[in-house]
Order: C-alpha cells, then structure tokens, then sequence
C-alpha cells in the first residue's frame, strides 16, 4: 500500500560559544564537579552571548539542516520551532527564523512542550506532510534556558544549557511497512496534574514577568523513566517492532541516570544508546535533535537506521517517535 511518509533528509546543530563549566560554577553556588558529574553527567553546558536570542541559536541550527539535505531556504514550506525561551512572548520564534532565512511563504509557528517540544514538533510536521499540507519542513528545538535560570538555586541552574538543532523532515512515497524511511509512529502523552513539579514562575498573562525555573527534581527523576518506556512500548506494539530491531536511541538529554535507566528497563544494548548531555547539559527541546545531529554527523547514525527518540519534561509532557533515517 502507497503512503506518504516525512522523511528526515538533513540535521543541524548549534551551540553558543561560551562555555561554563562545572568548576565555573562551583564558584557561584554550593556545588562540586563531582556531586553534578555523580548525579547528572554533566560536565559543562553553553551559554547563550548577550543579545543572541533563541532565533539566532535556531537559524545556526536550520541552516546546516538545510546544508546537509541540500535544500534552499526557498525550498522550505512548513517552519516548526519547539521552545519554552521563545524571543519575545510573541510573535512566535519560528516566524523570525522564517525571515532571518528569508522566506516569504508557506508558514512558521512555534510548539511549546518543554523538553517534549522535539517530539511534538516533529510529530506535527509529521502529521501536516501526511494530511498534504507541508512537503518540506524545517522543525527544529532551540532554547535559551540560562535566561529562565536563577542562578543562586544550586538545584537548577548546573542542570540546563542553551542550544539548538534541527532536522528537515520531507514528504516521499513508502510502502507502509517498517522497513520504510521515515517516520513509522509517534505517541505522545500529557498530564497537567503534574504542573507544580517542573514550571516556571512567571508568565505574561499570571504575573507579567518571564520568571524562573522552578523544579522538583526528585519528583520528576521518579516519573521520568516510567513515562519514558510507556511510550516507547507503545511504538512496539504499534509496529511490531523491539528493542533488538533499534540501530539507535536517542533520548532526551535530561540525566545521565534516568538515560542508563531507561534504556536498562527497555532492554537496550548500552552500545545503542546515544549520550550528549555531559556536553551541554539539559537543552530541553534542542537535547534530540543536538543529539542525532552529533550521532549523523560522527557517522554513527546512518541512512536506513532505526532510531527512537522520546523525551518528557515539564507539564507533564513525554512522547516517543521511531522513524527510520
Ligand atoms: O528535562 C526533564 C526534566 N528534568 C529532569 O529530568 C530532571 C530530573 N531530576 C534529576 O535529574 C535529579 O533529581 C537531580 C539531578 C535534579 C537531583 O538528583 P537527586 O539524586 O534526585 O538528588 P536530590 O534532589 O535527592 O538531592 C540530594 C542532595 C540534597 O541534599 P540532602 O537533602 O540530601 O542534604 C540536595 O540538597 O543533594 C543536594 N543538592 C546538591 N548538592 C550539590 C541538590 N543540588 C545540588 C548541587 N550540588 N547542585
């Protein structure tokens, strides 16, 4: 049977110049390199320059998606951003990336999902080339949350960074089987119960400031990795498909110990398992695609790979898509 399927033709990445490192930071609060290696992974994270907003970030991270498919701006019909550090409350992040790359048509709009944003985003796209409205696009995950830290609590602030990545997802004919390219199935989860233990402070419409990171760590470590292989046993049961068949899974890039533990409870080989976060922390919606990008562009992954993706964050949100590259 013919189907359409969106295929990922190119990936990019963005990190900003600046580095801060855990010793850096065990200058400015009560912290060690070993308590934040030992309970995260982390090592360092960048941090965004004065001035460089989340557009900036994203536009880095679109153009070398674009190098690497071999596509011109012009080509692109569809722009999806996931992020939580949009520029300004509006208009939305996505429609500045459009005009920075100089595109007139078609449309931009931003997913906010937190640390999901990715996987939401893609699963939009995923959704608007398969109902024929998009044939190119550009969906991408850039923040910019050392803005939204405070940093005198030594909870949060070692534990994010700022970044970008994108992918460029386009439309092509598939068979309908798992052994197409592209994306096979996405599932995504949300549960507002949750809200007090991962959000932020401040809002334009609750008290007129952007406010900061609040989060109860230890509470989200425990739903993490229980949310996490729901979703992803949801995309095995809805293609048949296991842990054995994955050539890759690239998980949100949240902790290092919720990853290892994840991909334990799954019965992922720990060879499989792709790990960025000691270079650049929690970059929430750009943690995916910074981390497929490092995995293509070190020939890791390749083309006809199997690869997972999930991520969850703040919300709740978590989801999972399994798409062969
Ligand atoms: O993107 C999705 C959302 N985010 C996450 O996935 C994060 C999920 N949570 C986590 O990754 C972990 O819970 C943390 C890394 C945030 C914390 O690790 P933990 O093993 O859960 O530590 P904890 O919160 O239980 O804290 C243990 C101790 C506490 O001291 P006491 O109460 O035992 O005396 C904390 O006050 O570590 C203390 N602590 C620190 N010590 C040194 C907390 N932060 C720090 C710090 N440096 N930065």
């Amino acid at each position: 049977m013919s189907v359409i399927r969106s295929i990922v033709t190119g990936s990019g990445s963005y990190l900003p110049e600046r580095i801060l490192t855990n010793d850096d930071l065990a200058k400015m609060v009560d912290t060690s390199d070993e308590w934040i290696v030992q309970r995260t992974g982390i090592k360092q994270r960048h941090i965004a320059a004065e001035g460089q907003v989340t557009s900036d970030l994203a536009l880095e991270a679109a153009k070398g998606a674009l190098a690497s498919a071999g596509l011109e701006a012009s080509d692109i019909d569809t722009i999806i951003l996931a992020t939580a550090t949009p520029d300004n409350t509006f208009p939305a992040s996505a429609v500045t990336v459009q005009a920075k790359l100089g595109i007139t048509h078609g449309c931009a709009f931003d997913v906010h999902a937190v640390c999901s944003g990715f996987v939401y985003a893609l699963t939009t796209a995923d959704a608007y080339i398969r109902a024929g409205i998009a044939k190119k696009c550009l969906v991408i995950g850039a923040e910019t949350f050392s803005r939204l830290l405070d940093w005198e609590d030594r909870t949060t602030c070692v534990l994010f960074g700022d970044g970008a990545g994108a992918v460029v997802l386009e439309a092509a004919e598939g068979e309908g089987l798992n052994s197409d390219r592209g994306i096979l199935t996405s599932h995504l989860r949300s549960d507002g119960r949750h809200k007090e233990k991962l959000f932020v402070d401040g809002g334009p419409s609750a008290t007129q400031t952007v406010g900061h990171l609040r989060m109860e760590g230890r509470e989200v470590f425990k739903h993490a990795v229980g949310m996490i292989t729901d979703v992803i046993e949801d995309a095995y049961k809805a293609t048949g498909l296991s842990s054995d068949d994955l050539n890759w899974f690239i998980p949100h890039q949240a902790n290092k110990r919720i990853i290892d533990a994840s991909a334990k409870k799954l019965g992922i080989a720990p060879e499989k398992v792709v790990t960025t976060v000691h270079l650049h922390g929690n970059t929430s919606a750009a943690s995916i695609p910074l981390a497929l990008d490092t995995a293509v562009k070190d020939g890791r992954v390749k083309r006809n790979d199997l690869v997972m993706l999930e991520a969850m964050g703040g919300g709740f949100t978590w989801g999972s898509v399994l798409l062969r590259v």
